[in-house]
């Protein structure tokens, strides 16, 4: 049997800050009421002319050489992104290209904030079905390029990242189970204003942020169930939750749901806001580097986004 398994992984975060201080002259907002709110207290933004595949680009990086591989090892490409450079070529694609390797596979996947769980469990598909031995798995997203700064209701939530895996075969696991869903009658509930066949000439971010938050408590805690029911696994058997990073309070229901404290939760989201598919993968790496997960870690990654989307990856890292 093959299996999947996470060889290295990396990040990148554009330079330019924008705190809470910063909003508030933006808006109509204070930094109390964001951080009580949401959990955050600053998002990166993209500078003028840097764009989801540069991000994609320094993560990945980071990845190949914490996996210690040559990237023309690398053969199949998935970017995970809600926020694509242009709207072809993919942004997988032009990643490819800027990483000088060809041949390979090389597609993008739009499941907004679970775009990168998506992501993983597809790679791992193609990896157990013997289509890819060594895969590149990214989340990146200038997701402030669809904010609208002056509608207070989201724009304090957004923040610009990437993340991104190195998926190599393996004789053990690695991804232990994936679960993956969509309900499309909750579209207009978080949204983005027209696009290209519903054209607007300036997209941008809606949503009812109250009816969201519901949702994905309830929405999160279910997988949580069907994650450990799928293994027969105890909630004790987790080591580390790596969320997605959407809202401090949806993170404090699920880490309760688990029955796990805060301690073993990692979070971004006071420094990184909602970077959207770019914040579970930008999350794994934080904690990765600074030594909290180790090899042979248990770990629930989960995700709630537009469509609406869900989804768990439960992985031995
Ligand atoms: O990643 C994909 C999934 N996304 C999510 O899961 C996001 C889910 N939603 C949320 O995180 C939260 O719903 C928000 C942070 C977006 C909003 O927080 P909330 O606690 O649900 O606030 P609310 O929308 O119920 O608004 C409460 C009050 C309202 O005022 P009134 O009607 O009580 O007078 C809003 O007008 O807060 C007001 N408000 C604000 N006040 C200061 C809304 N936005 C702001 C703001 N600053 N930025």
């Amino acid at each position: 049997m093959t299996y999947s398994r996470i060889a290295g992984t990396g990040s990148y975060l554009p330079q330019k800050i924008l705190s809470n201080a910063d909003l508030e002259r933006l808006v109509d907002t204070t930094d109390e009421w964001i951080f009580a709110r949401t959990g955050i207290r600053q998002r990166h933004i993209a500078s003028e002319g840097e764009c989801s595949s540069d991000l994609a680009l320094h993560a990945s990086e980071q990845a190949i050489l914490a996996a210690g591989i040559d990237r023309h090892q690398i053969d199949l490409i998935i970017v995970a992104t809600t926020t694509p450079d242009r709207i072809f070529p993919s942004t997988a694609c032009l990643l490819q290209h800027k990483l000088a390797i060809a041949g390979c596979p090389a597609f993008d996947i739009q499941a907004v904030c679970s775009g990168f769980v998506y992501a993983l469990a597809t790679a791992d598909q193609f990896i157990k079905s013997g289509a890819a031995k060594c895969a590149l798995v990214v989340g990146a997203e200038t997701i402030s390029r669809i904010t609208d700064y002056s509608d207070r209701s989201n724009c304090i939530l957004w923040g610009d990242g990437a993340g991104a895996v190195i998926l190599q075969a393996g004789e053990e696991p690695g991804i232990i189970s994936s679960h993956l869903h969509a309900d499309g009658k909750y579209n207009e509930l978080l949204c983005v204003s027209g696009g290209v066949s519903q054209k607007e000439s300036k997209p941008a971010i809606q949503t009812e942020g109250n009816a969201v938050f519901k949702i994905a408590e309830n929405t999160l805690d279910a997988i949580v169930d069907e994650t450990l029911g799928a293994n027969g696994m105890e909630k004790a058997h987790i080591d580390w939750l790596v969320p997605h990073q959407a809202n401090i309070r949806i993170i404090q229901a699920t880490a309760k749901k688990l029955g796990m404290g805060m301690d073993r939760v990692v979070l971004t989201v006071d420094r990184h806001g909602n970077t959207s598919a770019a914040s579970i993968p930008l999350a794994l790496a934080v904690a990765v580097r600074d030594g909290r997960i180790k090899r042979g870690a248990t770990i629930l990654m989960e995700a709630f986004g537009g469509g609406f989307t869900w989804g768990s990856v439960l992985i031995k890292y």
